[in-house]
């Protein structure tokens, strides 16, 4: 091959080259134009190289010295083009963004903080008996927090000392308790808000956060969920709200668990029980329950003749640290990532 033929097929590269590099609008396009030129077995660069050996000997030098200013060059081209593409906010950017209506498998990264996933497995299992998700407000007004579930306006569970009232235009936090708006401090609430809005029969939970001024410690937290029960039809019996509690308790420990009641007291219950679970022949407290106290059914104008029902509300947190063997509330709040990674 006479050297400038050779010449001449090196100024063609460089310039297909540099064209291709300039046009390449995203790092795909890219990508496929260095592979083209720059491609180590099979790239065009390559293939020029080869006519080389075949250029006389005395012309090798010179051939030698123009591929490789011409080689520097197309690489320096290709440099450019990648730069270019980094920084430009078109179509090279646009490539690289996440695409969430592409179809594919869910990329396994992060997960689901444990509270929540005792959230979705208590309402996939309660689900499955009929109860449907009822949601209500977490700033709450006295009617729904107290007067609705019976605790009248002389009663010590309203105290602002045991609630987080909210200061409201022209009057300071909690100096009136009885009927400012407050964080719901329970879950109940969520049973009136329903029952105003339906008739009977109602079958509904609801799984919420609560707030107490609670000091906190390994078991306390200012802040906490819980879930609330609700079943209101003829005939309902204490022991169809014993049955639901085991039948929640074993599938959701996947195991023989026990339910106990021991007698206690709500002002929207009557009777009122507290709730131990047995399970690996341990007993916990999980809540309370009852049958829905006749004034309750009346406030929400229901026919406590006609209908009877029954209530429950356990902690949520209770539940997912007796799975898991957790022992201080306070892990789940804290985002310490070694902890958050073991669920
Ligand atoms: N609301 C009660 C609490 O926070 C728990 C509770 C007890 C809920 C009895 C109920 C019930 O629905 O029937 O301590």
């Amino acid at each position: 091959m006479a050297l400038a033929e050779f010449l001449a097929e090196l100024d063609d590269l460089a310039q297909s080259a540099a064209a291709a590099f300039q046009l390449a609008a995203d790092p795909h396009a890219l990508e496929a134009a260095r592979i083209e030129f720059l491609g180590a077995k099979s790239g065009r660069l390559k293939a020029v190289q080869k006519g080389l050996g075949k250029v006389p000997g005395p012309d090798k030098p010179a051939a030698g010295k123009r591929f490789n200013e011409v080689k520097q060059a197309i690489e320096a081209a290709f440099q450019a083009a990648t730069e270019r593409c980094a920084a430009s906010k078109g179509p090279a950017k646009e490539a690289l963004r996440f695409d969430p209506t592409v179809p594919g498998v869910r990329p396994a990264i992060g997960h689901l903080h444990p509270i929540t996933q005792t959230i979705e497995h208590l309402k996939d299992i309660m689900g499955r008996l009929g109860f449907t998700v009822a949601d209500g407000p977490e700033v709450e007004d006295a009617w729904h927090n107290f007067e609705a579930l019976n605790i009248p306006p002389e009663h010590p569970a309203r105290d602002p000392l045991e609630n987080f009232y909210l200061a409201t235009a022209g009057r300071a936090a909690g100096s009136a308790a009885g009927d400012g708006l407050l964080l719901r401090s329970q879950t109940s609430t969520v049973q009136i808000r329903v029952m105003e809005k339906t008739r009977p029969p109602v079958r509904i939970i609801s799984l919420g956060r609560v707030y107490r001024p609670d000091k906190p410690d390994k078991t306390h937290s200012p802040m906490f969920h819980q879930i609330e029960g609700l079943l209101v039809d003829r005939r309902v019996t204490m022991a169809d709200l014993k049955s639901v509690l085991r039948l929640l308790g074993m599938s959701y420990f996947h195991g023989d668990v026990h339910i106990r009641f021991r007698p206690s007291f709500f002002p929207f219950t009557e009777p009122s029980v507290e709730i131990d679970m047995q399970w690996q022949g341990r007993w916990i407290e999980m809540g309370g329950a009852g049958m829905v106290d006749p004034n309750v059914l009346r406030a929400v104008g229901y026919d406590p003749e006609e209908v009877t029902g029954f209530a429950f509300g356990l902690g949520i947190e209770r539940i997912c640290m007796r799975q898991h063997g957790i022992d201080d509330i306070r892990e789940f709040y804290e985002n310490n990532v070694r902890f958050l990674h073991q669920f």
